[in-house]
């Protein structure tokens, strides 16, 4: 098959890049470099099956493709409010050529969404149903209220033009080549530990999150892409810490010397965010398998690798 990964030069795209590579795909990687890197992908440049495509979604594009796995969107609060107007362009423009591309091409296509959708969530933990509780004026809303459009724009396309869609709501995600500076907590205490800082907790540290090991993830995505339900569907880890034990965890992974410093909450800060993820294991036959403490080593490594 032709699969065409938007964003596939960033960390969750270039991990689904890799496995399908190793099915034997032809794969079309376009990416504007934005928080992707080439070093994600380099093990593919020369392969005659890949092409990397430089351009930027919120500008249409002519492919031809069997499958479009949309991901192009930075993931991370510091680089989607850098510059937040072009986060909503990527998210509602962006989305509206890729879906207007899968028409055209007839491509099955599946959006990376996200549990942001949910909001700061006063239903817990979060199933499919659930509509949230988003503030649409908030920093926090050129991503999580993009997100919203760009899945009604896929419903609307389905509904109204018949395309092939798949919805995933994705949960904090973690592995090799996250950013080292992206601001997400995992990758935050990675860094400063090995870096002999302080690892920053912001608030009391008892708001939690559960994090989600990308290759996971990538099983799951590849999963929904590949079954009949259409979605939205919830693909993340249910196991749940609060952000107080997750920094103890890797303060004694990588350095027992390092200090805890604690700092305000951010603003529209959610204090919990756990899915749900009855339907995934019910429809795809999906759940993670692997634990925090194996996939933080394997993150660690990685990390280390890059830091030196
Ligand atoms: N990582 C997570 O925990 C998480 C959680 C929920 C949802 N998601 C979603 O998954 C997708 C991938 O996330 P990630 O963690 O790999 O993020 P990432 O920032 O590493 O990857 C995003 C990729 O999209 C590219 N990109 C951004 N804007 C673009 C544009 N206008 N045109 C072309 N390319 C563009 C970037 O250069 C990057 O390679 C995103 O859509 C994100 O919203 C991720």
């Amino acid at each position: 098959m032709r699969i065409l990964v938007t964003g596939g030069a960033g960390f969750i795209g270039s991990h689904l890049i890799d496995r399908l590579m190793d099915l034997g795909n032809e794969v079309l990687c376009l990416d504007n470099f934005y928080t992707g890197h080439k070093r994600n992908i380099l093990q593919w440049i020369n392969n005659p099956y890949f092409e990397l495509i430089r351009h930027d979604i919120t500008e249409p594009i002519r492919l031809e493709a069997d499958q479009i796995y949309h991901l192009a969107c930075p993931a991370s609060p510091i680089h989607y409010q850098y510059n937040p107007v072009k986060t909503i362009k990527t998210n509602v423009m962006g989305t509206l050529n890729m879906l207007g591309l899968a028409k055209r091409v007839k491509a099955r296509f599946l959006l990376a969404s996200t549990s942001e959708v949910y909001g700061d969530p006063d239903v817990h933990p979060q199933p499919e149903e659930y509509r949230g509780n988003v503030n649409c004026i908030g920093i926090r809303s050129c991503y999580d209220e993009g997100k919203r459009v760009a899945e009604t724009l896929a419903f609307d396309y389905h509904r109204q033009n018949n395309v092939d869609i798949r919805v995933m709501r994705i949960f904090n995600t973690y592995g090799p080549r996250m950013l080292e500076n992206d601001g997400r907590v995992v990758s935050n205490f990675i860094a400063q530990a090995l870096r002999g800082n302080p690892l920053t907790v912001y608030g009391d540290g008892t708001q939690t999150r559960s994090f989600c090991y990308v290759s996971d993830l990538v099983e799951g995505m590849m999963r929904l892409m590949n079954g009949d339900y259409i979605g939205p569907i919830n693909i993340g880890n249910p196991g749940e810490y609060t952000i107080l034990e997750l920094a103890k965890t890797i303060q004694e992974m990588v350095n027992p010397e390092a200090e805890l410093t604690f700092k305000p909450l951010p603003e529209d800060d959610p204090k919990q965010r756990q899915p749900d993820i009855t339907k995934a294991k019910n429809l795809l036959d999906w759940e993670p398998h692997v634990p925090l403490g194996k996939g933080l080593e394997l993150t660690i490594k990685d990390f280390r690798d890059r830091l030196k």
